[in-house]
C-alpha cells in the first residue's frame, strides 16, 4: 500500500465511494451511503455499504501493511496480498467463463491499488459455511457438489501436467505469495507440532513416521513436491472462505493466500472443516447432522473427481490428489485439535469434558489416516469420519 494511502473507517468509506462514483457506477450520484464494519475477519478491514435511496449494497475490503486485528504496531504483513486476491479472481473468471464465474465468484466493481482496497458485490442473505456446518449442522448437497466442481475445474485448467511450461513458470512465479506462504508454513505446518504441550498432544501418536508425513505435506504446500502436480490454489479454502445461502448457492471469498501448489491443499482445507464439523455435531448430540456432513464430504470429492477428469487430468494425478487431500485434511484437523487454529469454530464446547472427548475423537481420525492414507485414500477418511461420530 502506498504511503499516501489512508486507512478506511466507517466514517470515511461513504466519501471514499462517492468520490469514485463515476468509476463505480453503483449508486445514484449524491446518494447517502452508510458503512458498517464487518466483524469476524482478522487480517483486513471489511465494510458493508448501503445506499438509503436505492437499497443497493456493496462490500469494501482494505488490506493494511499489517494484520488488522493487531493494529499498526502488531504483526506486519504486506498489503500486496490484495493484488494476489484480485489476480486469482481474474484467473478463475477467465477459466470458468461468464456463467460459472457468476455462479461461484463475487463481481468486483473496483480495485484501487494505491489504497489496496476493493469494492465488490455484497452477498445479501449469505452466511459463512463454517457457521452453517457448526450452528445448524445443515449440509446442502448442492453446496458440496459446487465446491468440488469449482476446485476440479480450476485445478484442471491450471494443472502443471496439462498447461504449457511457460504458463506453469508464470503461475509459479506470480503466485509465489512468499510472505503469506511463510505465515502458513509457520502457523499451519510447524508451530502446532513444535510448540504444543504434552496435554494438547494427548491422543496423538507423533512418531517419526507421522512427522515425516507432515514434512511431506509442508513440501507439497510450498510447491516443492512433484513439478507435474501443481495447481492454482485458493490457499486457505476452509469453510470460513465460503459463503452459502438456503438455495444452495455457493460463493468463494478471500483468496489472499493463493499459491501454485499441490491439488490436495484446497481439498484438504475444505474437508478438514467437514471432518471437524462432523465430530462437533456428534458431540453436540446431532446424529442427523453428522450423517449429512459425511455425505457432504463424499459429494465434494466425487464432484471434484468428475470435474478434474472432465478437465483432462489423468487418473494417476487424480489418485495422487486423493492421497494428498486426506493428508492435508488430517493435518488441519490435527492443528485444530492441538489448539493452534486460532479462533475457528470447531471443537469449541463450554463443558471441558466434552471438549476433551471431541479433541480425542479428532486425534483418532488423525492417527488412523495420516500414514495409512497412502493405501486407504478417501474411503479411509470417510469411514473414519463416520466411525468417530458413532460415539
Ligand atoms: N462479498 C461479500 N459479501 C458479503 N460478506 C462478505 C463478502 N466477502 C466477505 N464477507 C464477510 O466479511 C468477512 C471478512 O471478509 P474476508 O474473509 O475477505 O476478510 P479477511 O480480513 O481476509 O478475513 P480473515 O481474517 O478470515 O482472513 C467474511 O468472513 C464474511 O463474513
Ligand atoms: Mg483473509
Amino acid at each position: 500500500m502506498a504511503t499516501e494511502a489512508k486507512l478506511l473507517t466507517e466514517e470515511t468509506v461513504p466519501a471514499y465511494l462517492s468520490s469514485r462514483h463515476s468509476k463505480l457506477n453503483l449508486f445514484p450520484e449524491n446518494a447517502t451511503l452508510t458503512a458498517t464494519a464487518i466483524e469476524g475477519g482478522n487480517v483486513n478491514y471489511a465494510f458493508l455499504v448501503r445506499c438509503s435511496s436505492s437499497s443497493r449494497t456493496c462490500f469494501v475490503k482494505q488490506a493494511p501493511e499489517f494484520v488488522a486485528i493487531f493494529g499498526p504496531g502488531g504483526y506486519p504483513l504486506t498489503s500486496a496480498r490484495m493484488r494476489v486476491e484480485i489476480d486469482v479472481f481474474d484467473e478463475w473468471k477467465a477459466i470458468l467463463g461468464e456463467d460459472l464465474a457468476a455462479k461461484y465468484l463475487p463481481t468486483i466493481h473496483l480495485f484501487d491499488e494505491t489504497n489496496m482496497a476493493f469494492v465488490m458485490e455484497f452477498f445479501e442473505g449469505f452466511e459463512l459455511l463454517d457457521r452453517v456446518l457448526v450452528e445448524s449442522g445443515t449440509c446442502w448437497e448442492e453446496v458440496s457438489r459446487g465446491l468440488g466442481d469449482f476446485m476440479g475445474r480450476t485445478h484442471a485448467a491450471t494443472h502443471s501436467s496439462l498447461v504449457p511450461p511457460p504458463r506453469t513458470a508464470y503461475l509459479t512465479e506470480h503466485f509465489e505469495n512468499r510472505a503469506m506462504r511463510d505465515v502458513q508454513l509457520e502457523f499451519v505446518f510447524t508451530k502446532a507440532y513444535a510448540e504444543s504441550t504434552d496435554e494438547q498432544r494427548e491422543g496423538l501418536d507423533m512418531s517419526p513416521e507421522f512427522l515425516a508425513e507432515v514434512e511431506l505435506l509442508k513440501t507439497q504446500y510450498d510447491g516443492r513436491g512433484d513439478p507435474l502436480n501443481l495447481v492454482l490454489s485458493h490457499g486457505d479454502l476452509h469453510p470460513g472462505s465460503v459463503m452459502v445461502d438456503e438455495t444452495g448457492s455457493v460463493k468463494i471469498i478471500d483468496p489472499e493466500f493463493a499459491v501454485y501448489a499441490s491439488p490436495g491443499l484446497d481439498l484438504g482445507s475444505m474437508l478438514s472443516g467437514y471432518v471437524l464439523a462432523a465430530i462437533h455435531q456428534a458431540y453436540a448430540g446431532k446424529p442427523q447432522a453428522v450423517a449429512s456432513i459425511c455425505e457432504g464430504a463424499r459429494a465434494v470429492w466425487e464432484a471434484y473427481e468428475v470435474a478434474a477428469k472432465e478437465g483432462g487430468v489423468e487418473e494417476k494425478y487424480v489418485s495422487r490428489a486423493e492421497i494428498e487431500t486426506v493428508g492435508f485434511t488430517v493435518a488441519e484437523v490435527c492443528r485444530t485439535a492441538l489448539g493452534h487454529a486460532g479462533g475457528r469454530k470447531w471443537l469449541q464446547f463450554e463443558d471441558p469434558d466434552t471438549k476433551k472427548a471431541a479433541c480425542k475423537a479428532a486425534m483418532r481420525v488423525v492417527n488412523a489416516c495420516m500414514i495409512k492414507r497412502h493405501e486407504g485414500g478417501m474411503q479411509l477418511l470417510l469411514d473414519q469420519m463416520k466411525a468417530c461420530s458413532e460415539l
